[in-house]
């Protein structure tokens, strides 16, 4: 039962943040540097001059963004926009595509909008930056700021001390294995099977990131995909349920698969920490208790893409998700700050992003 007191307190958490937002934050940022890999939830611009589908440099995208339209897949704020005002940046990460310069040293963007663990995953959407792509990108990073720095070595001292978000993995599901007539995965794996190849990997994915300096590592796991709007439309939900439970069956398992390498990567290399965002407990927070009204259709587009120039909902805080898979920003509002500082002990594991910050 959604209580009054929980709805009061939610707002008094919500309120904090956004004065503490509003007011921006005093001093130094808590990490130096924050570098982001990761897909369309991360994206802010990096796919805006490539040939896709999966591009929305227009509005209504960015409509309650200071700047506008820019890329980010949202209304407004994505997820680690929210994280990086919360460590304290005033400004947001840069984008790989146009961040030039000394400003590379505080942190750049390399998420790409449909690209997955995979190679392929996304391809039916048109060109995206690969996982593996994102890595040579950084990789390129990593040596431009040898120069700046002068030295492999101070190099390499300095992103020791960043922090890093990876969040991919959702479009090996909905732009690959959900796709049984344009992808062959869903017939070559189970989904445990399927699940494990993609853990496996991901794995020698961060062990390259770790290969290139990165310590503070933040995992994104895998949100409700069985609850976006497209799924819906596409498979319809489950009987006595608002969701398609097959999918979110099969995400749980990569999730799973997730933990597990987090305690491994965490044995083995004992000088970094590496830590799990759970997007898939945080979003199975009844949102109907803090305001939201409508959780099953997109804010722009309902079920459908939102296409240029079409006009979203009125109120976009009563709504979950902005477009047919992408949350709203008063979503991301609620998942940063948990990712940030978590609110139940399953938000994060081992620990929150605040505190592997302060490592
Ligand atoms: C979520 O909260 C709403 C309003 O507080 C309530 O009516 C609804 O039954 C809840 N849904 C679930 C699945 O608990
Ligand atoms: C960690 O080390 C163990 C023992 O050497 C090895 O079996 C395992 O594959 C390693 N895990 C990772 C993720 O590197
Ligand atoms: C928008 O929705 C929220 C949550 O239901 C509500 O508190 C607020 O008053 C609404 N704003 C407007 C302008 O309707």
């Amino acid at each position: 039962m959604a209580s009054t007191h929980q709805k009061i307190w939610w707002s008094t958490v919500l309120l904090f943040l956004l004065s503490n937002l509003q007011h921006g934050t005093l001093g130094d940022p808590q990490v130096s540097c924050y570098f982001i890999l990761g897909d369309s939830l991360s994206d802010s611009g990096n796919n805006n001059a490539l040939s896709t589908l999966a591009k929305v440099n227009y509005l209504p995208y960015g409509i309650d963004f200071p700047q506008g339209p820019t890329g980010r897949f949202c209304n407004g704020r994505t997820v680690v926009d929210v994280i990086a005002e919360l460590l304290g940046f005033n400004s947001f990460v840069p984008p790989f595509a146009t961040a030039e310069g000394e400003v590379i040293l505080k942190g750049v963007n390399y998420a790409s909008g449909g690209s997955g663990i995979r190679d392929e995953s996304g391809q039916n959407l048109g060109d995206r930056i690969s996982m593996n792509e994102q890595l040579e990108n950084y990789q390129t990073t990593v040596s431009q700021i040898n120069d700046i720095l002068g030295s492999d070595s101070a190099a390499a001292t300095h992103l020791n001390k960043c922090l890093f978000t990876v969040g991919i993995g959702s479009n090996d599901y909905i732009n690959n294995y959900l796709m049984p007539d344009l992808y062959p995965t869903s017939r070559l794996y189970t989904p445990d099977q399927y699940a494990e190849a993609l853990i496996e990997q991901y794995s020698q994915q961060l062990k390259t990131l770790y290969g290139y300096g990165a310590r503070k590592l933040a995992l994104f796991g895998l949100g409700l995909i069985g609850c976006a709007p497209t799924e819906l439309a596409s498979f319809g939900p489950s009987p006595g349920s608002n969701c398609v439970d097959t999918i979110n069956d099969a995400v749980r398992l990569f999730n799973t698969g997730l933990v597990s390498l987090i305690d491994d990567l965490n044995k083995n290399f004992s000088d970094a920490k590496f830590t799990y965002i759970n997007f898939y407990e945080i979003g199975s927070t009844n949102l109907t208790a803090f305001g939201f009204k409508v959780t099953n259709m997109g804010c722009c587009g309902g079920q459908n893409a939102c296409l240029r120039s079409s006009t979203p909902c009125q109120n976009r805080s009563e709504y979950a998700f902005w477009d047919q898979f992408h949350s709203t920003e008063a979503v991301n509002l609620i998942f940063g700050q948990r990712a940030y500082k978590s609110q139940t002990p399953s938000d994060a594991y081992p620990i929150d992003i605040s505190t592997l910050a302060q490592l």
